[in-house]
């Protein structure tokens, strides 16, 4: 249709014909753009297990390839992919190179309590089938914030993105200086360890030192944790350089502490979202009149339920078998947001809260804990 002031503008009359046109060519795009959107960010993959390699005595490789064959969605090196198992869902970083995508690495370690990384690693072998998200998550290198010569503090299975980004570089000849800085318990824990060492040893731009909490005679390294001594031995001066961390829970307040020690910048500091607070007593907005341990009762449309309050909510769903869509389990997606309709609950502090979901009742129940009972409009 013309617009009312189309004729006071020399060749208004081109660009009519031209927009029509476009109409015209465009009139299946909703299928398509949804195709489109589908084929890059697909909310399922089934996925069927490949190969299994064994990293180290914890540590396992899942490789994963589309069941029924073609390539993966493609990812950013540092993204994960939300596998679904036993009623519930656990993130894991892929390990393998943005530049393969015939298959995702998923490199899992056994840890105590670890309800999924175990179950994956009794159970799962070669031709089993997953459910999992496409990929997603935020901790992956931005070139325009993050510089081209950077840090990554690991720990542990904390290496998985470590590994991908070291991938990546190497497979797409990035001009990007990579040092990674690996903490382990001991040698025998030190995941990638060969193909660390031959990766830094063949591109200069790669460095890997490893750190080693108790190690053996034969070790000749840095050892105990990643202190600020210790980095600023390996790195040298920070300078401006961008820092990623990802480890086990304990590893993210001591980095910080030490980082910033050394008067390096937290917007220069990036750390990957990994779980609910294993302790949400331990946060200062806990109210230190409530037990941790005592029993709320939750409602929903589907009936009540009793829970402890130190259970995240989204657990406590699972365990009823609700299932609200969910990804990261850090607070930091959003896909888990719930309405509390009445009550109370203490939001964590990984909860990335918009100001609207605050206003309007809104939890992340992922990292929301019930301090008392709850109706949820859900
Ligand atoms: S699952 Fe991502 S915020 Fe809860």
């Amino acid at each position: 249709m013309k617009h009312p002031l189309a004729d006071q503008f020399d060749g208004a009359a081109q660009i009519q014909e031209e927009l029509e046109a476009r109409a015209a060519d465009t009139s299946d795009h909703p299928a398509r753009t949804r195709l489109t959107v589908d084929a890059f960010h697909p909310k399922r993959l089934t996925l069927t297990v490949a190969e299994v390699i064994t990293e180290t005595a914890t540590t396992r490789t899942f490789r994963l390839q589309r069941s029924g064959g073609g390539n993966l969605p493609p990812f950013l090196a540092g993204q994960y992919i939300n596998v679904f198992v036993d009623r519930t869902s656990r993130p894991f970083a892929i390990s393998s190179s943005p530049a393969r995508l015939d298959h995702y690495d998923l490199t899992v370690r056994r840890v105590p309590h670890g309800r999924v990384s175990n179950h994956l690693i009794d159970t799962l072998t070669v031709g089993a089938v997953l459910t999992t998200t496409g990929p997603m998550g935020t901790f992956h290198h931005n070139p325009l914030f993050h510089g081209d010569d950077v840090v990554f503090l690991a720990g542990g299975s904390g290496v998985a993105p470590a590994m991908s980004m070291i991938r990546d570089i190497v497979d797409h000849s990035l001009k990007r200086r990579f040092h990674l800085i690996y903490g382990s318990r001991n040698i025998g824990d030190v995941i990638f360890r060969a193909e660390l060492e031959t990766l830094a040893a063949d591109h200069p731009y790669i460095r890997v030192d490893h750190v080693i909490l108790t190690p053996s005679s034969e070790w000749a390294g840095p050892t105990g944790l990643l202190t600020s001594r210790t980095l600023t031995m390996l790195a040298g001066t920070l300078d401006h350089r961008m820092v990623y961390v990802c480890g086990p829970q304990a590893l993210y307040p001591y980095a910080l502490a030490q980082l910033t020690g050394l008067g390096h910048p937290r917007s220069r500091i990036r750390f990957e979202a990994n779980g609910a607070p294993t302790d949400p007593t331990t946060q200062p907005h806990w109210p230190s009149s409530i037990d941790p341990a005592e029993e709320v009762t939750v409602t929903t449309r589907a009936g009540s339920f009793r829970t402890p309050r130190n259970r995240p909510l989204l657990d406590a769903l699972e365990d009823q078998d609700i299932r609200p869509e969910a990804a990261c389990r850090s607070g930091e997606c959003s896909l888990c947001r719930v309405r509390v309709r009445k009550g109370r609950v203490h939001n964590a502090e990984e909860a990335q809260l918009r100001l609207s979901d605050e206003k309007f009742g809104y939890t992340h129940s992922c990292v929301a804990y019930p301090l008392t009972d709850l109706e949820l409009d859900l």
